[in-house]
C-alpha cells in the first residue's frame, strides 16, 4: 500500500499507481449509498462511446450507467472527495509538471454482468484526458466477485496485465494515453466514481 505522495512516484515511474483507503471507510459508503439513491430516482443513463458526432450508445462495448457530476448541488461526501482529488492533483501537478487543469468524472453503475471492454480513454482526436482515476466504492469485494479492473502493460502482450479488484476506498490512477484496459464483468453490481484530470483546451 502507498501513500499520495508515493501516487505520483508511481505515477512517475511505471505510469500507474493503485492506493488503498484514499477515501476513508464512511465516506465511500456515504457515496455508495448516494449511487444507489440515484439509481432508485432512475437518474443514472446507459452510458456511451465516443464524443461529439462521434457519440453513441454502446451496450456490446460497456453496460455501465452513469451520472456526470456536476458542479453545483453537489453533496457533502460527494464535495469531500472531490477536495481530495483536488489536493492529488496539486501534488501530480507539483511534482511531474502534468499541468493538470481540472476533473471531469460521473459516478457509475455496473449491473451484475456488466463490464467494459478494452479501450483507452483518450477520445479520439483530443488529448484532454491526462490521467484516468477511479475511485471504487464497494464493500467486501472479493477476488471470486469478478469486476477487476484489468490494466495492460503492453499492446502486444495481452499476458501483461495486472487486476485491481473494485474494494471500497482504493483510488487506482494511470496515464489515459498510455493503457489500455477493460472492466471484467462481475457477479454483482460494481460502483465507482471515475474521471479524468484533463490540461487545458
Ligand atoms: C472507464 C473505466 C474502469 C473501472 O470508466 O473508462 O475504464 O475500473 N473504468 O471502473
Ligand atoms: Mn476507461
Amino acid at each position: 500500500m502507498i501513500g499520495t505522495e508515493s501516487v505520483a512516484d508511481a505515477l512517475a515511474e511505471r505510469g500507474w499507481a493503485c492506493m488503498h483507503e484514499f477515501l476513508p471507510d464512511a465516506l465511500w459508503r456515504a457515496l455508495a449509498a448516494e449511487v444507489q439513491a440515484e439509481h432508485a430516482r432512475g437518474r443514472l443513463r446507459a452510458a456511451g462511446v465516443g464524443r461529439g458526432a462521434d457519440y453513441r450508445l454502446a451496450g456490446d462495448v460497456r453496460g455501465d450507467r452513469i451520472r456526470w457530476l456536476e458542479t453545483t448541488a453537489v453533496s457533502r461526501p460527494l464535495r469531500e472527495a472531490l477536495s481530495r482529488l483536488d489536493a492529488l492533483r496539486g501534488t501530480l501537478n507539483r511534482e511531474l509538471q502534468l499541468g493538470l487543469f481540472e476533473f471531469e468524472g460521473h459516478f457509475a453503475l455496473y449491473p451484475a454482468g456488466a463490464g467494459y471492454r478494452i479501450h483507452r480513454d483518450q477520445h479520439r482526436g483530443s488529448r484532454l484526458r491526462v490521467v484516468s482515476c477511479v475511485l471504487y466504492l464497494n464493500a467486501q469485494w472479493e477476488a471470486a466477485h469478478g469486476g477487476a479492473l484489468r490494466l495492460y502493460f503492453d499492446e502486444a502482450a495481452e499476458q501483461a496485465h495486472c487486476d485491481v479488484l473494485p474494494e471500497g476506498g482504493t483510488l487506482v490512477c494511470f496515464l489515459s494515453e498510455r493503457f489500455w484496459h477493460e472492466v471484467l464483468p462481475a457477479r454483482r453490481e460494481r460502483l465507482s466514481l471515475a474521471g479524468w484530470f484533463r490540461r487545458r483546451d
